[in-house]
C-alpha cells in the first residue's frame, strides 16, 4: 500500500508548499492531531497527575496512564516498563548511571564507533570513574557492525554492552538480537539506542530481548523533550534510581525513604504531561498509517535519491547501502555548511555538520557531512528539488573558484 500524498496536508509547517524538510533524522514535523491533543490538555484539564483529587486531575491521569499503555503496545513492553523521560538522551544516561555501581575495575564496556554522542559519552564517562575499559566493536569496511566482530570482542569481562539499533549517520541496521544474545549468555547487560529504529519500524523488546532501550518522541511525530526508557521490570526493581524528589518516593523519613514501585520510582516531580499525551496521538497517528508502510516508501524514496544522487558529478556517498532513509554524503571540495547555505535559500532543509557523532566522523576520515533523511510526508518531488538545488550549490562554488 502507497502512502496518501495528501498526507503533506496533515503537517502545518508544510503549509510552506515551496519547503522541502529532510531532516526527520534530527527532529520530526508535528501533525494537526498531535498539537490538538497537546493543545487540549492545557486548554480543558490541565491539572497535576497522580496528586488531586478532583475531576481534572483524574481525567489529566487518566489520559497520561493510557499514554503508557499506548507506548508498550507500540515496543510490546510491559505498562511498568516503560519510563517517561526528557528524551533519548536522558534516558541512556540513566542506564549508565543505573549500572555503574555494579561495574568494577577492568570490566568491559562494548560500544561502537556509530554511537551518538549520548550512547557513547555516557559510558566513556562511567568507564574513567569505575576504572573499566571501553571497548569498540571494529566496523567493518562499509562501516556496518557485524556479528563475527562482536563475537570477537566479547570477553568474559564484558560487562555492559550499548550498541545502537539504527545509526543516525550511516542508517545501518545492528543485528541486536543475536548480539543480545550472546551478550547475556556472557553475563553482560544490554543497552540500545533505537531513537532512529523506533520511529521506522516495528521494535519489539521481547523479541530484542534487551535489558534497557531508549528513544525519543520528537523523532515520531511527537513533542520535544519526551522521551522513553524501556527497561526489564526486574532490573527497575533492583535498581536504584538516580533523581531524587516528588512522586518517586514512598515514604520520606529524616534518614530513610520507600520508593514507588516502577516505572513510578525513576520518574521524578511533575512529569511532561503534554507531552505523554501528544506522544501517545503520534504513535496512535503512526500506527494508522502502518509502520511497515512507512518504512517501504522511506526505502523507495531512498533507493530514489541514491540512484539521483549517484549520478551527480563531485557527489560522495557514505552509506550506499543503508537500511534506513537516512543519506549521508558530501560534495566534493565544498563544505556541508556552505552547501546548505544554498540550499537553504531553496528552502530546503538538510543537515550538515557531524550529527552528534563525531567517532564515525572521524572513522570517515571527514569533519562533516551533509545527510538528508526521510519519513512519511517525503515525495520524490523532494528528491528532485534537492537535486536540482544541489547542482547549484556544486556550480556555485565551482564558478567561484572555492
Ligand atoms: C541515534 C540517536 N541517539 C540518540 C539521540 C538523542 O536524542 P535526543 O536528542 O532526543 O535526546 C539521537 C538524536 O539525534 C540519535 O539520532
Amino acid at each position: 500500500m502507497d502512502l496518501d500524498f495528501d498526507i503533506r496536508a496533515d503537517f502545518p509547517v508544510l503549509d510552506d508548499e515551496t519547503l522541502v524538510y529532510l531532516d526527520t533524522a534530527a527532529t520530526s514535523l508535528t501533525p494537526h492531531r498531535v498539537l490538538h491533543k497537546m493543545n487540549d490538555y492545557y486548554r480543558k484539564y490541565s491539572a497535576n497527575v497522580h496528586r488531586g483529587v478532583y475531576r481534572l486531575s483524574h481525567e489529566a491521569t487518566e489520559l497520561y496512564n493510557d499514554a503508557r499503555r499506548t507506548v508498550a503496545r507500540l515496543i510490546n513492553a510491559e505498562e511498568d516498563e516503560v519510563v517517561f523521560t526528557r528524551g533519548a538522551s536522558n534516558a541512556l544516561n540513566m542506564v549508565a548511571r543505573m549500572l555503574a555501581p555494579y561495574i568494577q575495575e577492568g570490566d568491559e564496556i562494548i560500544t561502537s564507533e556509530l554511537e551518538h554522542h549520548s550512547h557513547f559519552l555516557p559510558w566513556q564517562r562511567i568507564a574513567k570513574e569505575r576504572g573499566a575499559k571501553l571497548i569498540f566493536v571494529p566496523l567493518d569496511q562499509n562501516g556496518r557492525i557485524q556479528l563475527q566482530a562482536f563475537k570477537n570482542v566479547l570477553s568474559p569481562r564484558t560487562r555492559v554492552v550499548a550498541l545502537t539499533h539504527v545509526s543516525n549517520v550511516m542508517g545501518y541496521l545492528t543485528p541486536i538480537e543475536k548480539i543480545t544474545e550472546l551478550a547475556h549468555a556472557h553475563g553482560a547487560y544490554v543497552s540500545v539506542d533505537a531513537a532512529q529504529s523506533v520511529p521506522h519500524m516495528e521494535v519489539d523488546v521481547k523479541r530484542i530481548d534487551c535489558d534497557f532501550l531508549a528513544f525519543s518522541a520528537h523523532k515520531m511525530l511527537g513533542p520535544t523533550g519526551f522521551g522513553i526508557l524501556y527497561g526489564k521490570r526486574k532490573h527497575l526493581d533492583a535498581f536504584e534510581p538516580v533523581e531524587f524528589g516528588g512522586d518517586m518516593v514512598g515514604i520520606a523519613e529524616k534518614d530513610t525513604l520507600t520508593y514507588q514501585k516502577p516505572p513510578l520510582k525513576f520518574e521524578t516531580g511533575t512529569p511532561p504531561i503534554a507531552e505523554a499525551i501528544g506522544f501517545a496521538e503520534a504513535i496512535d497517528y503512526l500506527e494508522e498509517k502502518g509502520l511497515e508502510t512507512i518504512r517501504e516508501h522511506e526505502k523507495r524514496l531512498a533507493e530514489y535519491a541514491h540512484k539521483a544522487l549517484s549520478g551527480l558529478e563531485d557527489v560522495v556517498i557514505y552509506n550506499k547501502d543503508a537500511d534506513a532513509g537516512i543519506i549521508t554524503f558530501n560534495l566534493k571540495g565544498v563544505h556541508p555548511h556552505d552547501v546548505v547555505t544554498v540550499l537553504d535559500d531553496d528552502n530546503i532543509a538538510l543537515r550538515a555538520g557531524h550529527h552528534c557523532a563525531q567517532l564515525v566522523m572521524q572513522w570517515l576520515s571527514v569533519a562533516a557531512t551533509l545527510r538528508a533523511s526521510f519519513y512519511l510526508y517525503n515525495t520524490r518531488d523532494d528528491i528532485d528539488r534537492l537535486i536540482e538545488s544541489l547542482k547549484r550549490a556544486r556550480d556555485f562554488f565551482k564558478d567561484a573558484g572555492l
